[in-house]
């Protein structure tokens, strides 16, 4: 296992289990009958990791998404526990572990990033701006930057190869890469989950603008994948600091990436140091959306 100098787990390593995956964030195991998903406190921002990690960051997401995973239980999800305790082959790792690792369903990833928007921000707000379309959905005018929009939008992108960014694609295009069966699935699965967080969030005073989710094949069923409803799958904003007009302050990754831009940095890796106090700031957002959202200390 390597901490960094904050305690931040930065990447794991477990002899004698094959790692199949070392994604920006997590680390994927073969279990043989599963994957072990565990979430490190790696940061990524502009799709580069950065050279420090945010301390505890891996056990909120893992938090979280695990929160998300039971509230709605009607959800087919790729978990089958988060307990690591009872697997041999990881005794001699459970404190490094349990908490931010999943045992998860070894499913056949679907290559579609599937991103619903109930507001207008970021990339969706630049190409309103541009074209009047979003993801091939053609909007009406007069929306301001982060208006809600009439109804949430399903907006997919490409899954980019490493090094390269997301490409947003329109429906007709998600049917051409998977049919039109699975493409409708994840749709209206999409959207489901999302007004079903977004509602529950707003019970919190948690705005959810925006989430991403990825979906796999298991047994022939369509099963969410991945992690859910996390600070960096989504943008969390304050309710009682909602403005249409401009971008709110937010619970999530947007606190490091608005440091980022004020630095002269062309976004390519490596990526800069971060200051202790902007490390500390966002590992203390983390756990804040973790606390608020799920009511639980990690
Ligand atoms: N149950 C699952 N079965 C197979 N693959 C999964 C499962 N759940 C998630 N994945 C894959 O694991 C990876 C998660 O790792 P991570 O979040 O670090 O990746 P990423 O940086 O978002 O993307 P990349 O894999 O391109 O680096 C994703 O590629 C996702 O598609
Ligand atoms: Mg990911």
């Amino acid at each position: 296992m390597n901490y960094d100098a904050n305690g931040a787990l930065l990447t794991s390593e477990i002899p004698g289990l094959p790692m199949i995956n070392r994604g920006k964030v997590r680390d994927i195991y073969d279990l043989g009958d599963s994957l072990l998903f565990v979430a490190s406190d790696r940061l990524s921002a502009f799709d580069v990791v950065m050279p420090e990690g945010i301390p505890g960051k891996g056990k909120v997401l893992t938090g979280i998404s695990l929160f998300w995973f039971e509230l709605m239980g009607w959800l087919p999800n790729h978990l089958i526990t988060a307990d690591i305790s009872s697997r041999p082959e990881l005794k001699n790792y459970v404190s490094d572990l349990q908490g931010r690792s999943m045992i998860v369903k070894k499913a056949k990833t679907l290559p579609v990033e599937c991103i619903v928007r109930g507001y207008l921000v970021g990339s969706g707000w630049k190409d309103y701006c541009k074209t009047g379309v979003v993801s091939g959905h053609k909007l009406r005018s007069g929306y301001v930057q982060a208006d809600k929009l009439d109804q949430p939008l399903f907006t997919p992108s490409t899954k980019a190869e490493l090094g390269e960014h997301d490409e947003a694609i329109s429906f007709d295009e998600v049917v051409k890469l998977i049919g039109p069966d699975y493409a409708a699935r994840i749709r209206d699965l999409s959207l489901k989950v999302y007004q079903t967080a977004a509602d529950y969030a707003l019970t919190k005073g948690i705005i959810v603008a925006d989430t991403k989710f990825e979906f796999g094949i298991y047994n022939g069923e369509v099963i969410l994948i991945d992690e859910v409803l996390t600070p960096d799958s989504s943008r969390f904003w304050p309710a009682d600091q909602y403005r249409p007009g401009c971008s709110p302050p937010s619970l999530d990754k947007q606190f490091v990436r608005d440091y980022l831009e004020t630095l002269d940095w062309n976004k390519t890796a490596p990526g800069p140091r971060l200051p202790q106090e902007i490390i500390e700031k966002t590992a203390a957002k983390y756990r804040e959306a973790c606390k608020v959202l799920t009511g639980g200390d990690i």
